[in-house]
């Protein structure tokens, strides 16, 4: 069947991950992709399999998106490219695991960056751009750990508590505009999160109810096309979201804290 050809999304963190099956999810779609983070030979290799899906409509920027200088430039040298954008995929993020104190204040200044502020810089830059198309989307990655305050990651979830309330406000922002805000909200997903952020203690739990990055991808893409404001992908997932928000916060934040407590290793 022939594929409809779409306008480029801009997806971040696609070199490994939920952000390459989000890029391949989209490229089979038929957008265009610009696939952005800083391993180069990992953008390589995404933008080489989405290009089997979409006629090599692909395109590679190497950049840091803890660095705020270098994120405006990927917003410049996104603009340059001159091509029709029709989607923004903020998902490169991670997470600081250990109690706040005894972590380094610049490794938190880095995952803030990262999470809360180049999200904020590209939409700010690239919605121009979007909204020269009839129809737009904007696509960021929250977490089910924007939910509940978490101790030894409460900087994380704070920060994805910023992505999702943002996320709500901006779709206000922009009613009415043709382009529409989505902020998906996943619980585990099977990447390189765990091991990135010194997580392996919590492998054996993540491979027992932690979630595909395509199945996510799936649905978070799915999400974003029908204009859907918040998604929690996976029926299991889904249900805890709703539960969580029932239960009180206190009890919510206490459940979720001694999970990641009782995994961290003593020093
Ligand atoms: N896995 C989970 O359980 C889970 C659950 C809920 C939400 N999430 C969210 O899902 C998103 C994707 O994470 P993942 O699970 O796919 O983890 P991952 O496999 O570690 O991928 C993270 C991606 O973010 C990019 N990234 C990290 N730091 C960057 C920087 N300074 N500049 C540019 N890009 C950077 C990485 O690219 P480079 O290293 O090449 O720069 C990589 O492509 C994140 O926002 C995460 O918070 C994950």
């Amino acid at each position: 069947m022939q594929q409809l050809q779409r306008g480029f999304a801009v997806v971040t963190g696609a070199s490994q991950g939920l952000g390459e099956c989000m890029a391949l999810e989209l490229a089979a779609r038929g957008f265009g992709i610009i696939a952005v983070a800083r391993n180069r030979d990992g953008l390589d290799r995404v933008a080489e399999a989405c290009g089997t899906l979409n006629g090599g409509r692909t395109r590679v920027i190497v950049a840091d998106l803890a660095d705020e200088a270098a994120t405006h430039q990927a917003a410049e040298a996104v603009l340059s490219l001159g091509l029709p954008l029709e989607a923004l995929v903020n998902n490169a993020g991670y997470a600081v695991w250990g109690r706040f104190p005894e972590q380094a204040l610049d490794a938190h200044r880095s995952m803030l960056q990262v999470n809360m502020l180049a999200p904020v810089i590209l939409t700010h830059r690239l919605l121009p751009a979007l909204r020269q198309q009839p129809r737009s989307y904007l696509l960021n990655v929250g977490s089910m750990a924007g939910y509940a305050a978490v101790s030894t990651l409460a900087g994380y979830s704070g920060s994805k508590a910023f992505v999702r309330l943002w996320s709500r406000g901006l779709r206000q922002d922009l009613r009415g505009t043709g382009t529409t805000v989505t902020c998906v909200c996943p619980g585990t997903v099977l990447t390189g999160f765990t091991a990135r952020a010194g997580m392996q203690a919590l492998d054996q739990l993540a491979k027992k109810f932690g979630s595909t990055p395509q199945a996510v991808a799936r649905s978070a893409v799915k999400a974003m096309l029908a204009g859907r404001p918040e998604v929690v992908p996976g029926v299991l997932d889904s249900l805890t979201a709703r539960l969580m928000k029932l239960l009180p916060e206190a009890l919510t934040e206490q459940v979720a804290s001694s999970i990641y407590v009782k995994h961290l290793p003593r020093s």
